[in-house]
């Protein structure tokens, strides 16, 4: 059975202190959660995973993530952060080719395919995110594009490394702007990436596979979005942002 998973992106926000307080905060709220079958992580900067994961208010259930990773082992890249750095300071999941790092990092799913095997060759959980630009949309273009994200960037992988990936879709045009895929948009597209992986590998990893909805997710539509069959929780940018806000996006998945 596929987990329902909710995981909150904090971007370039927050500072050591403002981190910890909000893990400690979150955790308060989640000591009475039932989590059978779920999954709460969130992704810090690099410099607050330390901060995060040592916290002593951490609720073990607060899995935590990286937000980029290099795909060399290490050596001369300055600025980077390797895989075994990341595993070793027990961070054991990261998010991969978030449209920010697309758009602003010049990352390709080429480069992605590459990072996503250095993860797993690490035993690191990936989340991986893709979705389609608003002009790709509106020339009904958007389920080409999926279908190429995951192809080039994931379909190398043999059936085994699977379990390992989550899938994030994220319409590009419903990232931090306040305009959400309908519950149904998100619906259609999570059953075309279902099947989708179905075809390339088999029905069975597809319906293991976990695919989270990203892309201005809030208490008022979380819900609605969740209820969907081929929606497995979400990806949340601004709204994990706030202890009571993201707790309340968790509780309705
Ligand atoms: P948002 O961001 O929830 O602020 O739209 C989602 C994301 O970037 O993962």
């Amino acid at each position: 059975m596929r987990k329902k998973i909710v995981a909150g992106n904090w971007k370039m926000n927050l500072t050591s202190v403002q981190s910890e307080d909000l893990v400690a905060s979150l955790s308060e709220k989640l000591k009475n959660f039932d989590n059978e079958g779920k999954r709460v992580i969130v992704a810090p900067t690099f410099v607050n995973l330390v901060p995060v994961v040592t916290c002593e208010d951490r609720h073990a259930i607060v899995e935590v993530a990286a937000q980029n990773m290099h795909q060399a082992a290490n050596g001369a890249f300055t600025g980077e952060i390797a895989a075994n750095m990341l595993q070793t300071i027990g961070v054991p999941n990261v998010i991969l080719g978030h449209s920010e790092r697309r758009a602003y990092f010049g990352e390709t799913d080429t480069l992605l395919a590459k990072k996503v095997e250095a993860a797993l060759e690490h035993n690191m959980q990936v989340i991986f995110c893709f979705g389609e630009e608003l002009e790709d949309r509106k020339s009904d273009k958007h389920f080409d594009v999926v279908g190429s994200q995951l192809k080039n960037a994931l379909f190398q992988l043999p059936a085994s490394a699977w379990k390992d990936i989550i899938l994030a879709y994220e319409p590009v045009w419903a990232i931090g702007t306040g305009e959400t895929a309908s519950p149904e948009q998100a619906q259609e597209m999570h059953e075309f990436i279902r099947r989708t992986i179905a075809e390339a590998y088999s029905a069975e990893i597809a319906d293991e596979v976990s695919i989270l909805y990203g892309g201005s997710v809030k208490p008022a539509n979380a819900k609605e979005i969740f209820s969907k069959p081929d929606v497995d929780g979400g990806l949340i940018g601004g709204a994990s942002l706030k202890a009571d806000d993201f707790f309340a996006i968790i509780d309705a998945m």
